[in-house]
């Protein structure tokens, strides 16, 4: 079963929760913990995919949707973060591997193998810190990407981790783009 979220962007980085026929719009370092807290109806969680309209999404903005019970970042990203990731030999990561779902398990944490399939600038991943889980901050950090406050970790433009605690990539969830501009996460 697949939900569809339209999304009007009005802030630079902002939250969008898909929960049903119901959108929200906050500011989302600070909402999450707060909807976490508002236990979403069984039929919420039981949703097996959630599609997102990001036509709306300009370049180098940000959203972030929930899927079940998880935000997920949607960033659009612009040509320089893309460069910058680019740019980063394997050999500098933390974590080599990809951590996505939609390729193979040992496949190498480049920017492409990060990115979407034909579509470079935009990244989708679960917005969780493999440190010990807290939701990091967008357009944060040392490496134009990601920063988690909990304990200080670091994540890049393709949202690898590049410094501090957190052990692995921030995670992508299977996903893809069944039109220009519409993402089916699940
Ligand atoms: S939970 Fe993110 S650094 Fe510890």
């Amino acid at each position: 079963m697949a939900e569809t979220a339209g999304v009007t962007p009005t802030r630079r980085d902002f939250l969008f929760i898909a929960t049903g026929a119901v959108g929200a719009v906050g500011a989302a370092a600070l909402a999450w913990p707060f909807i976490n807290q508002m236990n979403p109806d069984a039929s919420t969680l039981a949703l097996s995919s959630v599609e997102v309209d990001v036509g709306q999404v300009a370049e180098g903005q940000s959203i972030t949707v929930k899927w079940r019970g998880k935000p997920i970042f949607i960033r659009h990203r612009t040509p320089q973060e893309i460069e910058e990731a680019k740019a980063v030999a394997l050999s500098a990561l933390v974590d080599p591997v990809a951590r996505n779902n939609n390729l193979p398990l040992d496949a190498p944490a480049t920017d492409e193998n990060r990115a979407a399939v034909g579509k470079e600038a935009w990244l989708v991943m679960i917005g969780i810190c493999t440190h010990l889980g807290c939701v990091p901050l967008g357009n944060s950090g040392d490496y134009d990407g990601w920063f988690c406050p909990c304990h200080g970790s670091h994540y890049d433009s393709a949202g690898r981790i590049r410094r501090g605690p957190a052990p692995e990539n921030m995670h992508i969830p299977a996903y893809s783009f069944i039109s220009d501009t519409t993402i089916r996460i699940g």
